[in-house]
């Protein structure tokens, strides 16, 4: 009759031969306290700092499962086979037939339970809170702190900043969780090595499509009729004149039962589908197809299609078009320079009464700065400058806060040491001022079908310009009843 004690002594006994299970042994027990304490702690607190996150699941986790991993290896493969022969076929065969070692075999198995559970409620927490901290904003937004701060920054001032990461990159089920770690660990590798670009590349090519993530919460589907919107700016004149721009948009709806798809939203109605050729930036789109409901389809194509396509057609992308390639830029919204400003001055932490605030706060945040901090003096340095020699008398708590406000605008929206300036990524809700971006890239009244049907440029085909940079709308009175 062998003893309970006598099984562990020779569970013990089994570790000790093999070195690999020693040392596993040793791993193990140095990291379980510290780690159970931790993941408590965390579980408990919810500890929102990247690097405690980053310390305990990805370090003291993996090495604790990696020394009882090596614990077992040593046990049944290495040399502690020789003490604990369980689960080797002869070993079980004379133990079961013969009834008083059966009794040792028992033992040796309930060991081996207990001691698997005791793994698994481990496992299981370590594998709970671990996805959670691999799937949370801090994780995302912050463990890569200079690479990723433009794009939290960025988020952070956005109508998505209660959106996680996650839902946009990522989505549910299992396999995009896979392919986001493994894509992940190889960003990590980038980052250890420094050879991750600056800035980083967009459009980003491995999106998930935004069935999977925009529509788990919007449905253009179930939106009707237009918006009104009313654009503030301000003249670079001494009074810092308001202008406004007043407009229709016709966003329209991807059509729901009772509702046909009409307006901007009729591109992700689901009987339509539009497929376009663009070069790896999709700046420029030589081909459009649109397939509708019946399955028959046009093709609009520039007048360069042709050249563009036999010399370049390897490289040209084909994709399906859904919500970001027109809001490309939800969350990661970098603002232009003049726009980053003017909603300084609507927000009122710029001071629209100073003398012309608007035209020194473009100048001071225009210039060329080699990081962050050097623009905040610079930028400090210029306006009090300029005030100082220009309007000795202003008030200096009213300069301060403008100040703040100016660098406020360019920390939202440049950020040097990734690379980004003013303008370098692009945004296509709307088109620029060389109407050759966003959605003039196919609606430039260019793009052609074989029958002479042409993607239309009309101006009032997306919105109804109300007013357009007017001091007093007169559109804007009448609204407001006035
Ligand atoms: C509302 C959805 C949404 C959320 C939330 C979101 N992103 Fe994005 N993100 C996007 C889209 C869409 C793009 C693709 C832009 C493109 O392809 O031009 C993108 C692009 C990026 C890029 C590529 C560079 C760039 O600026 O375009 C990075 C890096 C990034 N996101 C990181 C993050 C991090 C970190 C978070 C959380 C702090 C986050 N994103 C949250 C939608 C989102
Ligand atoms: C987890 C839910 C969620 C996901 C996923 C999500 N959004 Fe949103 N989105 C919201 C919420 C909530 C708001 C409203 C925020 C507000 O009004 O302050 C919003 C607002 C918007 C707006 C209006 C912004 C404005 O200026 O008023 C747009 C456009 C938008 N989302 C597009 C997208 C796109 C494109 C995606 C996918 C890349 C996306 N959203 C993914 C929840 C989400
Ligand atoms: C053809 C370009 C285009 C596509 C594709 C597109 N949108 Fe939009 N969307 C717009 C424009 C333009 C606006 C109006 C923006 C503004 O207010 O200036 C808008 C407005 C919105 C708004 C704000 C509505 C409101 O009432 O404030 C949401 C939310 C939104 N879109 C979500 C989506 C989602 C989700 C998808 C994908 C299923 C999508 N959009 C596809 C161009 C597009
Ligand atoms: C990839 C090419 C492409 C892009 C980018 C694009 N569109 Fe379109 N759009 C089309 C095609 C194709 C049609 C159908 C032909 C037509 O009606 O002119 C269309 C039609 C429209 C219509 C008419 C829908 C109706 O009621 O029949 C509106 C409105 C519109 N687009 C708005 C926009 C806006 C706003 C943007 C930018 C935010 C945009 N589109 C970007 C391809 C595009
Ligand atoms: C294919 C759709 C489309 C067409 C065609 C179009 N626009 Fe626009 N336009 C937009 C969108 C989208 C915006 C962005 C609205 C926003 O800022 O949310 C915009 C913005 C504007 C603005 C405001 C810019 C600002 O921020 O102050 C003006 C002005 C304007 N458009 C004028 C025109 C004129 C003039 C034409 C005809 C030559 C035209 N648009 C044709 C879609 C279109």
């Amino acid at each position: 009759m062998t003893k309970f004690s006598d099984i562990i002594l020779s569970f013990f006994k089994g570790i000790a031969r093999s070195r690999v299970s020693l040392l596993g042994a040793m791993l193990t027990t140095v990291t379980f306290p510290f780690l159970l304490g931790l993941v408590i702690i965390d579980s408990w607190f919810h500890i929102d700092n990247p690097y405690f996150g980053g310390f305990v699941y990805m370090i003291i986790g993996p090495a604790f499962i990696a020394g009882l991993a090596m614990v077992f290896i040593g046990l049944f493969f290495l040399k502690g086979k020789e003490e604990v022969r369980l689960f080797t076929l002869t070993y079980l065969q004379e133990h079961f037939a013969d009834e008083t070692r059966f009794n040792r075999v028992r033992k040796l198995i309930f060991l081996g339970v207990l001691l698997t559970s005791i793994n698994f409620v481990i496992f299981g927490l370590l594998g709970y809170s671990g996805y959670h901290y691999l799937e949370s904003n801090s994780f995302c937004g912050q463990f890569c702190h200079t690479v990723m701060n433009p794009e939290y920054t960025a988020y952070q001032n956005s109508p998505h900043s209660k959106v996680h990461c996650v839902d946009c990159h990522i989505g549910s089920g299992a396999t995009w969780f896979v392919k986001s770690k493994v894509s992940g660990a190889r960003q990590l590798a980038a980052v250890a090595l420094d050879t991750y670009p600056r800035p980083i590349h967009t459009p980003v090519h491995g999106l998930r499509p935004a069935r999977y993530t925009c529509e788990e919460c919007h449905r253009p589907d179930k939106f009707h009729g237009d918006k009104l919107n009313v654009i503030d700016s301000y003249e670079d004149d001494e009074n810092n004149t308001h202008l406004k721009t007043v407009m229709l948009m016709k966003i329209g709806s991807a059509g729901s039962g009772t509702d046909k798809p009409h307006g901007i939203h009729w591109h992700v109605a689901e009987e339509n589908t539009i497929t376009y050729k663009a070069d790896p930036n999709r700046l420029t789109i030589p081909e459009v197809t649109l397939t509708k409901a019946d399955g028959s389809s046009v093709v609009f194509r520039s007048e360069d299609a042709a050249d563009i396509i036999e010399e370049e057609g390897h490289e040209l992308e084909a994709r399906t078009m859904d919500c970001i390639d027109c809001h490309n830029r939800p969350t990661h919204i970098y603002r232009d320079a003049e726009t980053a400003v003017n909603e300084e001055i609507t927000k009122g932490t710029i001071d629209r009464t100073i003398p012309y605030i608007k035209q020194q706060a473009m100048e001071a945040v225009n210039q060329k700065y080699s990081s962050q901090d050097d623009a905040m003096a610079g930028i400090e340095n210029q306006l009090r400058n300029w005030y100082k020699s220009n309007y000795p008398n202003l008030d200096v708590d009213i300069l301060d806060r403008a100040i703040a406000g100016t660098q406020n605008a360019y920390a939202m929206n440049v950020f040097p040491e990734m690379k980004i300036e003013w303008g370098t990524y692009v945004n296509h809700i709307g088109h620029g001022e060389e109407f050759d971006i966003g959605c003039f890239r196919c609606h430039d009244g260019m793009h052609e079908s074989d029958d002479g049907e042409v993607i239309s440029a009309d101006c009032t085909t997306c919105h109804v310009v109300l007013a357009e940079d007017e001091e007093e709308p007169e559109i804007l009175q009448s609204l407001q009843g006035e």
